[in-house]
């Protein structure tokens, strides 16, 4: 974090950018509780770049002369590396970002940076500086999905022909590939992926121009501005400018599904890693120990990325309440958008980043897999889809196989590890080619289809995930 310090100041209102109206000072308390300057310095270079944006834009309608511009232009890009290199002293009597730049900027050159302000207000700015900062943040969250979606689907190559048992109600089920359960992580993300690309198009609209609620009477260029930004377009109605934050709220509602695919992915790497399952390994580099028992090895990464999920949830439902029957247009209550953005960026950031740093860390215990694979009856489905290909109603193949497993459960074997004439008793139709479905290679093979848990079926949708993320 920056080493700039934000100051409290005894200035008095008539220093304030805004004091002109006022008669007396504002509350010491009040100037102070009704700051941001504590968190939105955060978006000082955007606050910098729409600057730049719109003086160039001043310029190029004649609000600006050449010279008035080259000193904007020259202030800001110094006040930049100051609170690049630490050296600025924010100050709590300028508020927020805005008048904290401003007051400074004319310090530095004098009456050009007096004219900067024109046609615009700091509803309109603050709307802009968020969007400006949220859509970097995007880019930078988009390529950290990518590099956990190709951690996974380097992991599933290599464990296409990995088996583990597959649960449902977390009751061992059907026999599935490693590199398959890794390749539905997969899926997770990818919609996420598209969800965030999605909201992206809503954040990059510029309100820049809509000025305080209705736009301004300069003959403003917002068409130049938004080019000059980068943004898709300006927005079309000014109101609506500066009062929406539907874009971090969408944003934060993208997030919290990310957060809750990762909150899944913990939850089984936790119990995974423990001795009940004991299905792969985490480096130590990324596990902890406990001050007291010197046995342990847990989990915390996945678990505090469980835990933050609450947090991200936690910014959604403030975002939304923040909004909740707000009159148009802008209103201070905005100001409390800014901390469940910024904490609901960095926990993202934190837990893709710890994710996909891991992944391809992740090592495998196809024994023990194999182990609890054999434990739960899992490939009696399989056995019960070959009595129907010989010619037996499901449902009596169903009963059938029911018989065989409770024949297990008292003789404390698997289907596959009966004979021949153990599995006839059950019934007759029942031949030696029965022990390729109840292996458990047996039954992962034949699940090839689309979307199935064959080895070659993983290894299809790895290509076709590899050369999308080749695309990207
Ligand atoms: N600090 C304010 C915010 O975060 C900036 C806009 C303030 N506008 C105003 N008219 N008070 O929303």
């Amino acid at each position: 974090m920056s080493k700039n310090t934000v100051e409290t100041s005894t200035k008095t209102s008539e220093n304030k950018l805004w004091g002109g109206r006022f008669a007396e000072d504002t509350d010491a308390f009040v100037e102070a509780f009704t700051a941001s300057i504590m968190f939105d310095k955060r978006l000082a270079n955007q606050d910098i770049q729409g600057s730049e944006a719109h003086a160039e834009m001043l310029h190029k309608v004649g609000v600006l002369n050449a010279q008035e511009l080259a000193d904007i232009q020259q202030g800001l890009a110094a006040i930049r590396k100051d609170a690049a290199e630490g050296k600025v002293e924010w100050s709590i009597a300028l508020e927020d970002v805005h008048m904290n730049i401003e007051a400074r900027l004319t310090d530095r050159i004098g009456i050009a940076g007096k004219k900067l302000h024109t046609g615009r207000s700091r509803n309109d700015q603050i709307a802009t500086d968020i969007r400006l900062w949220l859509r970097e943040q995007v880019d930078f969250i988009a390529g950290e999905i990518t590099r956990l979606q190709q951690g996974l689907v380097e992991l599933a190559e290599r464990e296409a022909h990995t088996i583990l048992p597959g649960f449902t109600h977390l009751q061992v089920a059907q026999p599935i590939t490693f590199g398959h359960h890794m390749m539905a992580w997969y899926e997770m993300l990818e919609r996420d992926y598209e969800r965030l690309l999605d909201c992206r198009k809503r954040i990059n609209v510029m309100p820049l121009g809509s000025a305080a609620l209705a736009g301004t009477s300069y003959p403003i260029d917002r068409e130049f501005t938004s080019q000059l930004l980068s943004f898709d377009r300006p927005s079309r109605n000014s109101l609506d400018g500066v009062s929406d934050r539907d874009f971090a709220i969408e944003f934060t509602s993208v997030a919290s599904v990310i957060m809750m695919h990762l909150s899944r992915f913990s939850e089984e790497l936790v119990l995974w890693t423990s001795a009940q399952f004991d299905f792969i390994n985490l480096p130590d580099r990324f596990c902890t120990g406990s001050s007291i028992m010197p046995q342990k090895k847990n989990p915390d990464v996945p678990e505090l990325v469980r835990g933050k999920t609450g947090r991200v949830y936690g910014s959604l439902i403030s975002l939304m309440t923040l909004m909740k029957s707000q009159p148009l247009a802008y209103n201070k209550d905005n100001q409390e958008d800014k901390e469940p953005l910024f904490d609901t960026v960095d926990t993202l950031i934190g837990s893709l980043r710890s994710f996909a740093d891991m992944m391809p860390y992740v090592e495998t215990k196809p024994e023990s897999m194999r182990r609890a694979a054999m434990q739960g009856f899992a490939t009696a489905t399989d056995l019960a889809d070959y009595l129907v290909v010989k010619g037996m109603p499901f449902r009596d193949a169903h009963e059938v196989v029911g018989k065989a497993v409770a024949f297990g459960v008292e003789t404390k074997q698997d289907l596959s590890e009966m004979t021949l004439e153990e599995l006839k008793q059950f019934s007759d139709v029942i031949t030696e080619d029965v022990f390729d479905v109840l292996t458990l290679e047996g039954s992962v093979a034949a699940r090839n289809h689309i979307g199935g848990t064959a080895p070659e079926q993983v290894l299809l949708q790895v290509a076709v995930a590899k050369a999308s993320l080749a695309a990207r």
